[in-house]
């Protein structure tokens, strides 16, 4: 029996309650471990803040979307005495060992805390699907049907006005949620952050559609995609305590510069944390739960310092360090199949 501390750090995701639910359960039920949950990911490992998690705490929060723990961006690394102050909160709550469920930079906490002799077992967790060693994060294919579901109906009010309709979606340092919503969503151009995109090459693509005949058209882009000449466009500035700069609002700019290039009418939808909100699928919610069961288990074997991870159909265990080399980017070949259909 171990006494086992569950965090949530970074973006919330939908799936992360059925992730905690599965930890307690199997945690509790099968392995008989204590649980307790800290608050607002690493920062409430610093400050000490825990609550217990069993049973009763994780009844009822299988298909709600956020986390019954809070999550934050604190980087426990960049606080004075961060490490020292982690290891005297362990000590003082008993706590023997940690899952954490997050993405790059809450695993990559995780990873410095297992070089530091904590035993941790990561979950990856990003609606970006951009972790390495994993096929797939929970959370992804929530988003992406959210998208889906939006650019459907963007379709008929952009088909109604013969208007192009720029679609903003997540994606930081990669374009899964945007192929994919793309591609089931029927976009007529992609922008991701792996392919820098030449401004005049999509308003000539935009121009060709119309000369065949087609009056609108739904263009998706992710907030990181960049353009060949220049650098990411974000309405915003600073970083966070990752470094990450806080991006969105590269729809507001291709919507002026589409419309003043080619003479379409243009609007831009920014979908933002619409994506990350809510209900999570049944997909996720499954993954979710196979998550949280392996690494109650992994905890349980003594086979710490990984992550979780999903191989084809398989759930299985893969270093930390494999997760976190760096992002998984979009497969060209999907890309090469999403773009059989642009234009
Ligand atoms: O968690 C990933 C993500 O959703 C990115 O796609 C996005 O850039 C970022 O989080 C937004 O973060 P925040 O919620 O802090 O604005």
């Amino acid at each position: 029996m171990a006494r086992i501390g569950v965090l949530t750090g970074g973006g919330d995701c939908p799936g992360l309650n059925a992730v905690i639910r599965a930890i307690v359960r199997k945690g509790i039920d099968v392995h008989g471990h204590e649980l307790v949950g800290f608050r607002y990911g690493w920062a409430g490992v610093l400050a000490g803040e825990s609550l217990p998690l069993d049973q009763e705490a994780t009844r009822g929060i299988l298909h709600r979307g956020g986390t019954i723990l809070g999550t934050s961006r604190t980087n426990p690394f960049k606080e004075a005495d961060g490490l020292e102050r982690v290891q005297a909160s362990l000590e003082r709550l008993g706590v023997d060992a940690l899952i954490p469920i997050g993405g790059e930079d809450t695993l990559g906490v995780a990873r410095r805390l297992a070089d530091a002799g904590i035993d941790v077992v990561g979950v990856p967790k990003t609606i970006d699907n951009d972790l390495a060693g994993t096929d797939f994060t929970f959370g992804f294919q929530t988003a992406v049907q959210i998208a889906t579901d939006a650019i459907d109906r963007l379709h008929t009010t952009a088909e109604s006005h013969n208007r192009v309709i720029v679609v903003e979606v997540m994606g930081r340092h990669a374009g899964w949620i945007a192929a994919y919503c793309g591609m089931a969503g029927g976009a007529d151009v992609v922008l991701v952050p792996e392919r820098p995109f030449d401004l005049e090459e999509v308003c000539e693509s935009l121009r060709r559609r119309q000369r065949r005949g087609r009056t609108f058209s739904i263009v998706v882009v992710a907030e990181g995609a960049t353009p060949k000449e220049g650098a990411a466009w974000t309405q915003h500035a600073g970083t966070d305590a990752f470094g990450h700069a806080r991006l969105g609002g590269i729809a507001v700019h291709l919507e002026r510069e589409i419309e003043e290039r080619t003479g379409f009418e243009t609007r831009m939808t920014i979908l933002g944390h619409v994506q990350r909100g809510g209900t999570p699928l049944a997909y996720d919610r499954v993954l979710g739960t196979r998550f949280g069961v392996e690494a109650v288990d992994a905890v349980t074997e003594g086979d710490v310092g990984r992550m979780v991870a999903l191989r084809g159909t398989e759930v299985v265990r893969v270093d930390l360090d494999e997760a976190l080399r760096e992002p998984k980017l979009l497969d060209p070949r999907l890309f090469e199949t999403a773009e059989v259909f642009f234009g």
